[in-house]
């Protein structure tokens, strides 16, 4: 059994059964990149500080790169008696370097190590994360410029409402993950201060020089405040927040990728890869994926409800409650990674079943609000024309047609403002060419909103659409 840091005030050993229910090494040793650079700066503070002379850091840090190499090859040996990843890292280095190791620690806490550690690795899942919400807004900008002249049914209620260009549902998932990236940058900020220095909670009592560390672990500035630096966790919830926000936008995808590729919708087709098939029944070609991704949401939005609960009735400084926001950070931004990146690999195979999507647009009177314009546009007032319109609606349903399928002497009687120029406007690309506002399904707006998407994305951009 390993020695304990702090064995010399302990009388009796650990009880077994709490080594295992203390004990982290399970899920911080994947923190061990950041806790082994943090060491290496403080090892730089120490000998500026004169703790440590030349030849005392030259050892550390070289012991201190030689079990990171050693965790990496895999010859590193973890222990449950060892509690966490600081224990695992500081009692090897002992191994290998001997007595200078024991000076490592000098006015430093797990306390601002773990909070350390935990903020370096939240910077690069921030990074990566926004970076894979970046691709995955090219791949649908690709799909946008491929595929600009499909249109399709536009639902409210889920009821078909009014003809848009695919291109523009596209875009409509672009607008939210790049307001996703922005919550993630945002976060980063709040993420990328240093607190070390910060020390088990009133702050280290050696000068060393907190500046200098932010600079060498790429800090944008150091914690004002050591017990707030050592037992907040806002920043771990902030992500979470970003990140179950981000996973409901892919859930809300996912839901219409499942719809349609239903037989009802037959809108698109998963590729192969992509989907899974029915150990019983050979007909079926499930969208798993998608599904996966939806379930996985529900995940995510536990981690932030558990941490926002951790957190609400701790008193200041640290306590050991805050252990738990590993699993729980890790899942949740390895949920979100894992989802975008099938995202990403996924959606360039779909195929989009343009006749099914224009198809769709001939049934259900898309076209109705088409008509009541029309009728506006010849001078009456909206709600006049609304009712004209319900008017027709319901004799072409009373007939089984579609509104165009109605004589113009039938459409007549209902108003004489209605002449033969009225069926140009009921065709559906006629009612999305209209739509040419800032924002709109229309082909010009589309295409402004595709180019400033690639112009914010760093596309080289240009072609037809
Ligand atoms: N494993 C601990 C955590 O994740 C590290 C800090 C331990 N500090 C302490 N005072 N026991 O929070």
């Amino acid at each position: 059994m390993a020695e304990k840091l702090w064995k010399g005030r302990f009388g009796e050993k650990t009880a077994p059964v709490v080594e295992r229910f203390t004990s982290s090494i399970a899920f911080d040793r994947r923190l061990y990149r950041y806790d082994i650079e943090g060491s290496i700066a403080h090892c730089r503070l120490l000998a500026r500080a004169g703790i440590l002379t030349a030849d005392e850091e030259d050892a550390l840090v070289e012991g201190l790169h030689q079990v990171r190499r050693e965790i990496e090859n895999g010859d590193f040996v973890f222990d449950d008696t060892l509690e966490d990843i600081h224990t695992h890292v500081e009692s090897r280095l002992t191994e290998l370097v001997g007595k200078p190791s024991q000076k490592l620690h000098t006015g430093r806490s797990r306390n601002d190590q773990v909070a350390l550690d935990l903020r370096m690795y939240l910077r690069d899942v921030v990074d990566e994360t926004a970076a894979g919400l970046e691709e995955l807004q090219r791949v649908l900008v690709r799909l946008s410029r491929e595929h600009f002249e499909v249109l399709l049914p536009g639902y409210t209620h889920l009821q078909r409402a009014q003809p848009v260009r695919l291109a523009h549902h596209f875009l409509a998932y672009v607008e939210m993950f790049a307001r996703d990236v922005a919550r993630l940058r945002s976060c980063r900020q709040r993420v990328n201060v240093l607190p070390l220095g910060a020390a088990a909670l009133a702050g280290t009592a050696y000068p060393l020089d907190r500046a200098l560390a932010a600079e060498l672990l790429g800090f944008a500035g150091v914690s004002a405040n050591s017990l707030d630096a050592v037992s907040d966790r806002d920043f771990v919830i902030e992500f979470l927040a970003a990140a179950a926000i981000a996973m409901m936008h892919l859930s809300r995808f996912s839901e219409e990728l499942v719809l349609w590729s239903s037989s009802e919708f037959q809108f698109i087709e998963l590729p192969d890869a992509f989907a899974t098939g029915s150990s019983i029944m050979p007909q079926k070609k499930n969208p798993d994926v998608p599904e996966l991704v939806r379930g996985k949401t529900g995940r995510v939005y536990g981690h932030l409800l558990a941490q926002l609960t951790l957190m609400k009735g701790l008193p200041l400084a640290y306590n050991r409650d805050l252990q738990e926001d590993k699993p729980a950070l890790f899942d949740a931004a390895d949920t979100l990674l894992a989802s975008i990146e099938v995202f990403c690999r996924m959606l360039p195979g779909l195929r989009i079943r343009r006749e099914r999507m224009e198809q769709a647009l001939g049934e259900g009177f898309l076209n109705a609000t088409e008509m009541a314009d029309y009728l506006v546009r010849k001078g009456l007032p909206f709600r006049e024309a609304h009712h004209v319109t319900g008017q027709a609606v319901r004799r072409a349903i009373e007939k089984g047609c579609e509104l165009h399928e109605l004589p113009l002497a039938e459409l007549r009687g209902l108003s004489p403002l209605i002449e033969e120029d009225l069926f140009p406007c009921l065709e559906p690309r006629a009612a999305v060419e209209r739509r040419a506002v800032v924002g709109g399904t229309a082909a010009s707006a589309v295409r402004a909103a595709l180019e400033a998407a690639e112009r914010r994305l760093g596309m080289a951009g240009g072609g037809d659409g």
